[in-house]
């Protein structure tokens, strides 16, 4: 270390005699801030990983990271994954860290530190923050954002007023931590376990739990051991091990999320990874944990069954997994999870009793979209009826498009009768992808118009460029890529148009000519007016950048720059 750097880090209270003993120095990236309470209990916990790391005979040193908080960040949370990533592999690169501990959380502090691990391919373990106790409403279980979406209907439909529905919202946030239903927090957490990246145990205890305490302590303890065995993210995030992550995403019922971050995560670690890996070894892997959306219980509930080594260790019994994958730990997926069992086989069914027999994500292709996700567990019997459109093809359904131009434009017009919507409609939202909202809104799940639901009609197929809240159960096409703002399909789909659906042929189409489409695409010219000129610098700089979901909307110029710990030698000097 440099004189410059020394002094400096002495006047923060580490003596020379420290610094210069050759102990390992390791970073803790605190991503949790006021801004971001979802992470915000990692600033108590970083106090017991510094224990970890002391008394393995390292150095701790905390620093932020930019913060990104789910509910919080305007446009979209999304936007800043990549900015948090780009800051991140600064910080891990640019400052002497032998090692680092990422504390993630909240939806896309997740993937964001593991891109940035991916990178710069430094020893890496991720430490949960854990989610939020079970919320309760008069004896029944609330959960976050499914408890928003179900109190909307209700709101809409006149059987509570805003107070209600703020009481009820509330409820379902009692403490600290992320959200407990199995939304993208849950999803992306317990996939980063079972990527190996955190100790095997510990996504799914609750953030106030003092097992918590002790894993943020033992998270500490091992860093220090895998910066002295040189255990780097890319020995851990190999293709069997997101393989893995994939089959144990369907089996817990994850977020229509974790593609986007999985994929993004891979290709920065330089692991081949495409969506249609995700129907190949997803789709046939049954749904069973019974959280909300797909199911009844909650965090807590998960945890007292076993969490995600119960999950994995019916997979691995099953040959679903492929146990030699090591983890952070150096133990492979067999020493980890093996023989760990279920607790209470109805929040974590056994195999043979699932919820739902085939979960995971199919893809589809057609005229609207090269490809978009969706989630083969949300078809309903009620939607088959409803959609059918030949009783001798049993997985062709067709509806009639109503299209909206960003959120904005679904919120004026969905009540308006003028909408002509009814039960055989399919909701369109466009301008929502990564390029158009900028970052990919949450908003492709919309509620049926009042009059509808009032009708008994609470959900109706939505389709469209953005994402989806993983709390939302909603039977949705979603990701859709390229997006309508680069000139995808959904540029040319009007309100009115014949859309297909035909989950034998993995396909969604609008039934148009294609001289109509050819005359629709020459009316387009020029950027369509739901794509709003960018506010800020990094709105603008993110559009010229940022690639489709399909390919985990990465910065694409980044995924060049590979394990730059190992191929780019150290920086340069700074004075
Ligand atoms: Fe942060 Fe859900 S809003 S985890
Ligand atoms: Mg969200």
């Amino acid at each position: 270390m440099t004189a410059l750097y020394v002094e400096r880090y002495l006047n923060y209270g580490i003596s020379l005699e420290e610094l210069q003993s050759g102990r390992p120095i390791i970073g803790i990236a605190q991503t949790g801030s006021d801004l971001v309470p979802c992470n915000r209990h990692h600033i108590e916990l970083a106090k017991r990983v510094r224990d970890g790391i002391r008394d393995a005979g390292g150095i701790a040193i905390e620093f932020p990271v930019h913060p990104i908080q789910e509910t919080g960040k305007r446009p979209t949370a999304g936007l800043d994954r990549n900015l948090s990533y780009l800051s991140l592999v600064e910080s891990l690169y640019g400052y002497p860290m032998d090692g680092v501990v990422l504390t993630i959380g909240c939806d896309k502090t997740t993937p964001a530190c593991l891109m940035a691990a991916a990178t710069v391919n430094i020893p890496a373990i991720a430490l949960s923050v854990g989610p939020m106790l079970n919320g309760w409403f008069k004896g029944e279980r609330t959960g976050s954002g499914t408890i928003v979406w179900k109190a909307r209907e209700m709101l809409a439909a006149g059987e509570i007023d805003y107070k209600g529905f703020i009481e009820l919202v509330a409820s379902s946030a009692p403490s600290t931590g992320w959200c407990n239903t199995m939304g993208t927090a849950t999803t992306m957490n317990s996939l980063c376990e079972a990527l190996g990246m955190s100790l095997p145990g510990s996504a799914a205890i609750p953030a106030p739990y003092r097992d918590r305490q002790e894993n943020a302590y033992r998270t500490g303890l091992q860093i220090v051991e895998m910066v002295q065995t040189d255990r780097k993210p890319s020995d851990i995030m190999t293709r069997a091990a997101f393989l893995n992550a994939i089959r144990v995403n369907s089996a817990i019922g994850g977020s229509t999320n974790a593609p986007i971050h999985l994929n993004a995560i891979a290709r920065h670690i330089g692991v081949e990874l495409t969506l249609q890996d995700w129907e190949s070894h997803g789709a046939g892997v049954p749904l069973i944990v019974n959280l909300q959306p797909a199911g009844t219980y909650l965090g807590e509930d998960f945890y007292r069954a076993g969490g995600v080594p119960a999950v994995m260790g019916q997979l691995l019994d099953a040959g679903l997994l492929d146990g030699t994958v090591t983890g952070a730990n150096g133990k492979t997926v067999t020493e980890n999870v093996g023989g760990a069992a279920t607790q209470d086989a109805d929040v974590i069914r056994p195999l043979a009793d699932p919820l739902k027999p085939s979960a995971g994500l199919t893809v589809l292709s057609g005229n609207l979209f090269d490809n978009a996700v969706m989630k083969l567990s949300v078809i309903s019997p009620e939607f088959r009826d409803r959609y059918l459109s030949n009783p001798a093809d049993p997985d062709a359904f067709e509806g009639n498009a109503i299209v909206f131009d960003g959120p904005e434009d679904y919120h004026a017009r969905i009540d308006d009768p003028a909408l002509g919507a009814d039960e055989h409609s399919i909701l369109i939202m466009r301008g929502t992808g990564p390029i158009g909202y900028p970052g990919g809104a949450e908003v492709v799940n919309m509620r049926p118009p009042v009059a509808l639901i009032q009708a008994g009609v609470n959900a109706l197929p939505c389709l469209g460029d953005g994402r989806q809240s993983g709390t939302s159960g909603s039977p949705s096409i979603l990701n859709a890529a390229p997006e309508a703002a680069v000139g995808g399909g959904l540029s040319l789909v009007r309100t009115g148009d014949r859309i297909r659906i035909d989950l034998a042929r993995r396909s969604a189409d609008m039934l148009v000519d294609e001289a109509e489409l050819a005359r629709r695409r020459a009316e387009l010219a020029g950027s369509p007016d739901y794509v709003p000129a960018s506010q800020t610098p990094w709105q603008e700089i993110h559009r010229t950048i940022t690639g489709q979901f399909d390919g985990g909307a990465v910065i694409e110029l980044a995924v060049k720059y590979q394990r730059i710990a190992q191929t780019q030698g150290l920086p340069r000097d700074s004075h």
